[in-house]
Parts: structure tokens; sequence; C-alpha cells
């Protein structure tokens, strides 16, 4: 990859930073995203961080060959601890699973209160991140799908949020459990991509419900009800989209 032109993935993600934002990149690998982000202009300054030596020392070679090593730069150890509160204007966690996200976010709540915006790109449990935003005094304040060799991936942007939540925009009814699953702002600005997101949702619990059905040591009713009850969510949701 060419330093500087980024995949839709991390593009879609870099679109999401204010312009002149410092930005850290946690659990960042190669470095891709920070580097982008400096020779765009986007940011002046960027921190990348990881927990793994391999990725550490790719990340430095990376910052040193695309020219930006005064502008970027890399520190080891895990999560926000990385940080000191105020340091930067936005923290970016992509690439990992919702709970782990999660889990980043709770451990250093000095750091996570000075942050201005998180851009979060989790690769499964999505709705764990939606409802712990909610839970934790940030509001989402952007939704976004993009495809990136043949997935679809969401990016959520929070910020802080002051004052209580408002009440969920659930027109139809569908629950907290599908809206989370679905994404509020997708389905409320009714994003291009989001009936292919639905549908790939939909499949998923339509494949778990069919495993729970042959499994030899059948999951609790409850569980198979609560399934079912998502399922039905969703395909109500593609029946209220328009047919594209
Ligand atoms: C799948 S890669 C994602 C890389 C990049 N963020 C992206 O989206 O392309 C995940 C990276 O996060 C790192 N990582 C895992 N847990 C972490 C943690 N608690 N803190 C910082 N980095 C972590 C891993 O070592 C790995 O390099």
């Amino acid at each position: 990859m060419a330093f500087g032109v980024l995949p839709p993935r991390l593009n879609c993600i870099a679109d999401k930073v204010p312009p002149g934002s410092v930005v850290a990149d946690i659990g960042t690998d190669h470095a891709y995203l920070p580097i982008g982000l400096v020779l765009s202009g986007r940011s002046p300054r960027a921190i990348g961080s990881d927990t793994k030596r391999a990725p550490l020392a790719a990340a430095a070679a990376n910052i040193v060959d695309a020219g930006v090593a005064g502008q970027v730069e890399i520190r080891e150890g895990t999560g926000l601890s990385v940080l000191t509160p105020g340091e930067v204007d936005v923290v970016v966690i992509a690439g990992l699973g919702g709970v782990l996200t999660c889990r980043i976010l709770e451990a250093d709540p000095a750091v996570r209160f000075s942050v201005e915006r998180f851009i979060l790109q989790p690769m499964i449990g999505v709705e764990v991140v939606r409802r712990w935003i909610d839970d934790n005094q940030l509001k989402l304040a952007d939704e976004d799908l993009v495809e990136d060799e043949g997935r679809l991936y969401e990016v959520i942007v929070a910020e802080p949020r002051t004052g209580s939540l408002p009440a969920p925009d659930d027109p139809h009814g569908l629950g907290p459990e599908v809206i989370d699953l679905v994404g509020p702002l997708l389905l409320k600005r009714g994003h291009p991509l989001l009936r292919r997101h639905v549908e790939t949702k939909l499949g998923q619990f339509r494949k778990a419900l069919e495993e729970l059905r042959q499994a030899k040591a059948p999951r609790s009713a409850e569980v198979r009800a609560r399934y079912q009850r998502i399922a039905d969510g969703l395909a109500e949701v593609l029946r209220c989209l328009p047919k594209s």
C-alpha cells in the first residue's frame, strides 16, 4: 500500500477526524491510519499504540519510510494507558472486538473524559459498543457503513454527552436490541448500504437459529426466543426499507 492512500475502511475512519485534531490510534498495528492522517494534512500530529512488539516494529519502519517520524509517535502499551489526559483530541479504536473496545474505554476514565471524539470500528459486537456509549455519558454523533474487499464495516463516532439520554427514535417499535444491532443513525438516515447490512445481520441470526435447532444439547428456550425476536425485528426493518 502506498503511504497516504488508505483503503476504504481506514479512509472512512480518517474522514471522521475533524481537521486539525491530534489523534491516537489505539491498536494501530501497521500505523497506516496515523501516517495517512499526517500525510493528508488532516492531523498535525498522531500517536499510534500497540501491545505487541512485531506490529510496533512494522509501524516504526513505516513511519520512517513515509517520512513522518517527526509527527507520528509510536507507543507500547495497552489501551488508553499510553496517553495522558488532554493529550489528544480524538481516539480511534479500530479492528478489535466490541467487548475489548468497551474494556479499553472503561479502563482509563481520566483519559476518556478528556477526549472530544471517539471513532470506533469494532469487527464484531458493535451492538455492545452502542449500548456502552448510551450507558456511559457518551452520545452517538455519527454512524457509517463502508465496504472494503467485499465486507461491510460499521464505523461509530461517539462524543461526550451532557445531560440525560434522549428518548430512542423507534417509530416501528423495534426495541433497543434490534436498534443497537442495526444502528439508530444508520436506520434514521437510511444509509445506502443499510439493506445489505440488515440482510447480513438477519442471515447471521437465521443461521444461529438453525444451528440451535440442530444442536444435540439445545440452548435454553429463552435464548432461542431472543434470537427469534431479533430475527423478526430485522425482517421488519427490511420490510420497511425501500427496495433498492
Ligand atoms: C486487527 S489489528 C487492527 C489494526 C488497525 N487498527 C486497523 O484497524 O487496521 C489489532 C491490533 O490491536 C492490537 N491490540 C490488541 N489489544 C490491544 C490493546 N488492549 N491495546 C492496544 N493495542 C491492542 C493488536 O496487537 C493488533 O496489532
